[in-house]
């Protein structure tokens, strides 16, 4: 296949992994496409240690990192510590209290909360240090091809570097507006996110939003993101006017994912309804799988949830004991409506076959429509 997409990185699949979990990124790379990891939920130190792991399972092919680039959204950008605890109201961590004794999730030991908390605190990614210093291990990594934004542009340094080592910027967009301001901060390429996908996302369908953003920043290419999980999906991206497209769901059912047992389970057994935007995790909305953890949150009994940081502050522990509990009611990773088209355990490689193959047979179906 060729599109602006895979001319921009000399591969030969227009089918981008996203995974927080290297080995999905090192097969995709390895299956033709190209893998992209999260380096959200790594420290710095995590972080090289996966780069390397990948660069000597891919033989020089490309590859990329995610990272969240808050202060470039243009809002505070808090330097976090301990003293963030009392920001967060008595009410709030009643309730998370009462939720967990409800469902008879186990307490863990008080020095094993503080130290859980402690180092999400210490290592919090979604801050500007915390950004910086992934960034300085990702610039430090001759091997990394692209390095994409998520949450706001790149900074101009951030740029600057990059093009330095000659790296492609990318920019995760819910909306077109969102998608002028990342290609005027310098992007390469723009994913476009749409309301069905895993994770932080807008309320307008990749149907719409693809479109819309590929005329909107033309002839910036585009990678459709959200609901792509099979080959007609991937048809759809392409015809829709995307460069390529941009996975995560999908790859959370490989035996590569280092998804738990528990989220398996759940996302087999999920239709896509069973997903849905929460703001009770991170403090922005976000598809993840519906659970009963989800659900307390919709109560009329809840509290709102807090802005982003302070919920993710909030939760942190609450979701470890849920994940130690292996309690399969309660998971609530993010999962897009995709889930509802995955039914059981396969490998990334099998996954870039089949949806070539039918992304084949879509484009030979318009083919004989057309002629017909
Ligand atoms: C478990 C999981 C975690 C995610 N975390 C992030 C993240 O940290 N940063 C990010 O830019 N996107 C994140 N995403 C969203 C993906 O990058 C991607 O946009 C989305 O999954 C595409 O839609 P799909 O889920 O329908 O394939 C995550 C997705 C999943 C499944």
């Amino acid at each position: 296949m060729k599109t602006q997409a895979t001319e921009l990185f000399g591969i030969e699949t227009p089918l981008f992994a996203f995974s927080h979990c290297r080995d999905v990124v090192a097969e995709a790379t390895r299956a033709g496409g190209m893998g992209v990891l999260g380096a959200m939920t790594h420290t710095p130190q995590e972080l090289k240690i996966d780069l390397d792991w990948i660069a000597e399972r891919t033989g020089g092919k490309p590859f990329g990192v995610d990272v969240l680039m808050p202060a470039s959204e243009g809002g505070e950008a808090p330097k976090l510590d301990l003293s963030i605890l009392e920001k967060i109201p008595k009410r709030h961590f009643e309730f998370v209290e009462s939720v967990l004794a409800r469902h008879g999730v186990p307490d863990i030991p008080q020095d094993e909360k503080d130290a859980l908390l402690r180092h999400f605190i210490d290592e919090l990614a979604f801050t500007v240090e915390g950004a910086q210093r992934r960034l300085d291990v990702v610039f430090d990594h001759p091997s990394v091809k692209f390095v994409v934004s998520a949450l706001g542009p790149a900074p101009a340094d951030v740029v600057a570097r990059a093009r330095a080592r000659g790296m492609k910027i990318g920019g995760m967009v819910g909306s077109a507006k969102h998608a002028k301001r990342h290609v005027a901060a310098g992007a390469d390429i723009v994913i476009a996110s749409g309301y069905e996908a895993a994770g932080h996302t807008g309320e307008v369908t990749t149907m719409i939003l693809v479109p819309e953003i590929a005329d909107a920043i033309a002839p910036v290419p585009v990678l459709a993101a959200g609901g792509i999980g099979r080959g007609r999906q991937l048809a759809a991206a392409l015809a829709l006017g995307a460069q390529g497209a941009w996975c995560g769901t999908v790859w959370l059912g490989t035996v590569e994912s280092d998804a738990t047992p528990e989220v398996k389970a759940r996302l087999f057994a999920s239709s896509a309804e069973e997903t849905q935007r929460t703001r009770c995790n991170t403090g922005k909305p976000a598809r993840r799988l519906s659970s009963a953890w989800v659900e307390a949150w919709n109560a009329p009994d809840a509290p709102p949830p807090l802005p982003m940081p302070l919920q993710g502050v909030l939760t942190h522990v609450a979701l470890k004991r849920i994940e130690r509990a292996r309690r399969e009611d309660l998971v609530s990773w993010a999962a897009g409506q995709v889930a509802g088209q995955l039914t059981g355990e396969t490998t990334v490689r099998t996954i870039y076959r089949e949806m070539l193959e039918e992304f084949s047979a879509s484009v030979e179906r318009l083919e004989a429509i057309v002629a017909g």
